[in-house]
């Protein structure tokens, strides 16, 4: 068997979960594993649940986007969790996810991994992954029932089309052999249960500033692609929003949209 091919008896042996990943769902193809998961999760799926697809025809991103997942050169993988915790602290679970992709690509490849808040994960100034939470409410209380942590990662630019070639990348560099994907995905996981159960803001928001490639840069805030205001990034608070001084001098505290940097002036 290839090296890199995907395998959920080998992602397992590599685990050393209770929870995440002790089931494991691998398809060779399907529309979104995002889709799939909330699918599984209202037949009552149990917690810790991972679906992971060799390929996507119907990627999701955020802000209602596609995510592009060709074959053979990405990982799509989703992962339900049932979380106690209170609606407010969803947010904190993308940033906690990035945290974990990030030390997770450092520790199997040669490469430095930044975060553009909230969810762009990037390496050598490209993105090379994209995380999607979503949160499924419960009709009775509007509380969280539960949530949807997908993780999309590009491993090398192999079927990055040209036109986004500037703003996307992989993990490697191309022609570099690529990295074993079931070790990527098991320390993935490892780390997302070290993090996740419980959330603790200050085991990985320190890590998440420190990461951060967009504090200290001018931005340029959009809503539905609008530009709306421009300021400077200072901080990202305790309830990782992001803390920008507005060209105005005032503070304002974002807590959704996107954000690009004016002096990279490359949007993803
Ligand atoms: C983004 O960049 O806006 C987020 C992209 C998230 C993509 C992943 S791939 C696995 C999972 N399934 C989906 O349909 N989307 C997420």
């Amino acid at each position: 068997m290839l090296k890199n091919a995907l395998s959920a008896r080998e992602i397992r042996e590599k685990l050393t979960t209770k929870v995440l990943g002790q089931e494991i769902l691998l398809y060779p193809v399907t529309d979104s594993t995002n889709l799939q998961l909330r699918q599984a999760a209202e037949k009552g799926a149990p917690t810790g649940l991972c679906i992971i697809a060799k390929e996507q025809t119907a990627g999701r991103g955020r802000l209602g986007r596609s995510f592009l997942s060709p074959p053979k050169n990405g990982i799509y993988m989703s992962v339900l969790l049932r979380p106690e915790i209170k609606l407010e602290q969803a947010a904190l679970i993308t940033p906690a996810v990035a945290v974990c992709v990030a030390q997770a690509i450092e520790a199997i490849a040669e490469c430095q991994v930044t975060i553009k808040w909230v969810n762009d994960l990037f390496v050598r100034e490209k993105k090379v992954c994209g995380i999607l939470t979503e949160t499924v409410l419960r009709p009775a209380d509007q509380q969280l029932a539960y949530l949807v942590i997908g993780i999309g990662i590009n491993l090398s630019d192999e079927g990055i089309p040209e036109a986004i070639k500037e703003i996307a990348g992989g993990i490697l560099p191309t022609g570099e052999t690529p990295p074993d994907r079931n070790q990527l995905i098991a320390e993935i996981l490892n780390r997302m249960e070290d993090v996740l159960l419980p959330l603790q803001p200050d085991h990985f928001l320190p890590e998440y500033r420190s990461r951060s490639n967009l504090i200290g840069c001018p931005v340029t805030v959009f809503q539905n692609d609008i530009p709306q205001e421009s300021g400077v990034a200072i901080d990202i608070d305790d309830s990782a929003r992001l803390v920008l001084r507005l060209d105005s001098g005032e503070i304002k505290h974002l807590g959704s949209g996107e954000v690009s940097c004016r002096k990279t002036e490359k949007r993803d």
